[in-house]
């Protein structure tokens, strides 16, 4: 893609997912200029170090980085991953009082140094940090939202396009709700190009069951689960989710993605971050109204909400 001239992604976190973020945003030309932020000096050096040698190979991205706040300074989008991330078996709700406390010190000073800035929290349980983030800031909700199930999305559409044999960008299905076990598909809506989800058949690609659909959603829910019990963490996928959430937002794209944002009345919800799809741009993330939901899935995105404000109360202080 064409670099946003002068634009600047700040990355906050050197960690797996942070230096992960940082990659793939050089690799896509996601920004002009990428800059990784951590307080450890010198895992922050080493990780902008690597990344720079790499960009002969890149586009004409550059990258800096350091452990002083000046870092952030002038930054269009700041991606917030700092923070534990989730040992074997763990979830990410777990991980909760841990982080929010590690935001609640953060948020003011990444604020102070790049206020004009579009928030994008990674870090998990990242619906319910968004929600603690937009509280501490004040900030408008649609400039502070999380990556949320753009990546559950991911893996939904992926295992979905191996079923139907088309490619990945023929699967138009979402998942919606929390980013962890309360999440769901919206299966009322799904299509493979303009065909019903389970109406889908071509030649060695039978169609699917609704059985079939359930498994599959199980195999997303508990897809980093997976993955995290074999290398330790999970961050490619995630790394390449947020770049392209920054692209949607540096590009003015109004592109619809499935971001988490402090619903404002969205179908009868209030007060809490859920994913739904949205529309990204320079603006930051607006959940779409006309969204349609089953009752199914209406009552799912009820059961996720009240599983996230439960957490939320849990930890205002
Ligand atoms: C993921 O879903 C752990 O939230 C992270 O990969």
């Amino acid at each position: 893609m064409s670099v946003i001239e002068n634009s600047k992604l700040t990355v906050v976190g050197a960690g797996s997912v942070g230096s992960s973020v940082a990659y793939a945003a050089l690799i896509r030309g996601s920004a002009r200029h990428v800059a990784l932020y951590d307080i450890a000096t010198a895992k922050v050096e080493a990780e902008v170090l690597d990344l720079a040698h790499g960009t002969q190979f890149t586009g004409t991205s550059d990258i800096i980085g350091g452990s002083d706040l000046s870092v952030v300074e002038g930054s269009h989008v700041v991606v917030v991953t700092a923070g534990a991330k989730q040992n074997p078996g763990q979830s990410r709700i777990e991980l909760a009082a841990t982080n929010a406390g590690i935001l609640r010190t953060m948020m003011p000073q990444l604020l102070e140094a790049a206020p004009d800035a579009i928030y994008v929290i990674v870090t998990n349980p990242c619906d319910v940090l968004t929600v603690l983030a937009q509280e501490a800031t004040n900030l408008p909700r649609e400039r502070i939202f999380a990556s949320g199930t753009v990546l559950d999305t991911s893996r939904l559409r992926w295992i979905l396009a191996k079923r139907a044999g088309v490619s990945t960008s023929s699967v138009h299905a979402y998942i919606v709700g929390e980013h962890g076990d309360t999440e769901f598909p919206l299966w009322s809506r799904a299509t493979i190009g303009t065909v019903p989800i389970l109406e889908w058949e071509a030649p060695g690609h039978p169609r699917m069951t609704q059985d079939e659909l359930d498994a599959i959603a199980i195999d997303v829910r508990d897809a980093a689960y997976k993955v995290i019990q074999g290398k330790g963490a999970t961050n490619y996928a995630i790394g390449l989710s947020s770049a392209r959430i920054v692209e949607a937002v540096l590009g003015d794209e109004h592109a619809v993605m499935p971001v988490s944002t402090v619903l404002n009345g969205f179908h009868g919800l209030d007060g809490v971050a859920l994913s739904v799809p949205s529309i990204v741009s320079a603006a930051g993330a607006v959940p779409i109204p006309e969204t349609s939901f089953s009752d199914h899935e209406h009552t799912l995105l009820r059961r996720s909400a009240d599983a996230l404000s439960t957490v939320a109360e849990s930890l205002r202080g």
